[in-house]
């Protein structure tokens, strides 16, 4: 069931991908996704030193012999990363897959990566940007739109639009994000292109995620318009959960605020303080998508992917109920 060009490339069962989300992408939540059946993505640039990365590579292995991979995302930041000894460590730690957003790893990384047996994708905004991923030579790439948690690039295009796109654009396989939480979502992407569907928000809101429980509360409540956009004036759009807190950082920045006032706000400090310990939604920067309006519980991985696959032959019925196929 589900067979697709991406459950082939990474050796999982279900096409769904667990978007790699800071410090909530840890062991735990990572293996859960794959003993589920998909694939779990552990945020690299989470952990202050090599070793650490190394250790809940491990502690991944040791809680899942499903295929996994470990997420790099390359963007400036205030701690400089030598991204080259991050993505060899990964490569030495024998993961099968590797996914990098933001700027494209040098092709000699590439090269290196892959020639060591490791699969690659690349996370992108922008059908253009789909395009030079196959050029550089990766095995698949994920396009995320406009409605995604996280950073969903700068040019407001939906999902239902850029999806079809970027299946056309490309050879290589799509894997596409931004809105989905349920199986008619998960229907809507492959039917719209894609071969894999990329879910972040819906296991944030998971048994696994170590998402403080008065923000999965806060989830749970959260309807489709509590999200908000912040940081465009920095170039580096981020959807965000609707609070006081991401207001102000709007604020400032329609007021003309620069980089330098800005950061400490957006400081990731702040935002994995919130998220994992206080739970004070309006004390740091939290990332939410808009899926999070279809969100009313917080099962377990195992559970979420039950409903999204399980649901799966009630639409494929609904749709031939009304001529299609
Ligand atoms: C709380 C949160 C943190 C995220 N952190 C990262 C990250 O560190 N790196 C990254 O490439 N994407 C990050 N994302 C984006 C997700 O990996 C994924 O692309 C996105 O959530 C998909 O859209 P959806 O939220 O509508 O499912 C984050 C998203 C959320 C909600």
């Amino acid at each position: 069931m589900l067979k697709t060009r991406i459950t082939e490339l990474f050796g999982i069962e279900y096409p769904i991908i667990g978007g790699a989300m800071l410090w909530l992408s840890r062991a735990p939540l990572t293996a859960a996704i794959s003993n589920a059946g998909g694939l779990g993505i552990l945020s690299a640039l989470t952990f202050e030193t090599l070793p650490d990365l190394r250790e809940e590579i491990r502690k991944t292995k040791s809680l899942t012999k499903k295929p996994f991979a470990v997420n790099v995302t390359l963007m400036p930041t205030v701690r400089q990363v030598n991204y080259e000894e991050v993505l060899n460590a990964i490569v030495e730690e024998g993961v099968p897959v590797i996914e990098t957003a933001g700027r494209p790893p040098e092709a000699a990384w590439i090269k290196r990566i892959k020639d060591a047996g490791v699969k690659m994708m690349h996370k992108v905004a922008a059908v253009r940007h789909a395009v030079s991923v196959e050029r550089a030579g990766m095995d698949a790439v994920s396009i995320i739109s406009f409605e995604a948690g996280g950073h969903p690039g700068m040019l407001d295009v939906t999902s239902m639009v850029q999806i079809p796109l970027a299946a056309n654009a490309v050879k290589i396989p799509v894997i596409g994000g931004g809105g989905i939480a349920d199986s008619r979502g998960v229907v809507a992407v492959l039917a719209l292109g894609a071969e894999g569907v990329l879910m972040g928000t819906r296991f944030m809101a998971s048994q696994e995620s170590g998402l403080h429980p008065k923000i999965k509360e806060w989830l749970i409540r959260a309807s489709e318009t509590d999200t908000m956009m912040i940081m465009r004036s920095i170039n580096n759009a981020a959807r965000v959960a609707r609070t006081d807190y991401n207001q102000k950082i709007l604020n400032m920045e329609q007021s003309g605020a620069t980089l330098e006032q800005i950061l400490p706000l957006i400081s990731g400090k702040l935002g994995c303080t919130a998220m994992l310990e206080t739970g004070d939604i309006s004390s740091g920067v939290v990332y939410c998508g808009q899926a999070v309006g279809l969100i009313r519980d917080v099962p377990t991985c195992q559970e979420i992917m039950d409903s999204l696959i399980g649901g799966v032959p009630a639409v494929g019925q609904r749709l031939r109920s009304i001529g299609v196929a």
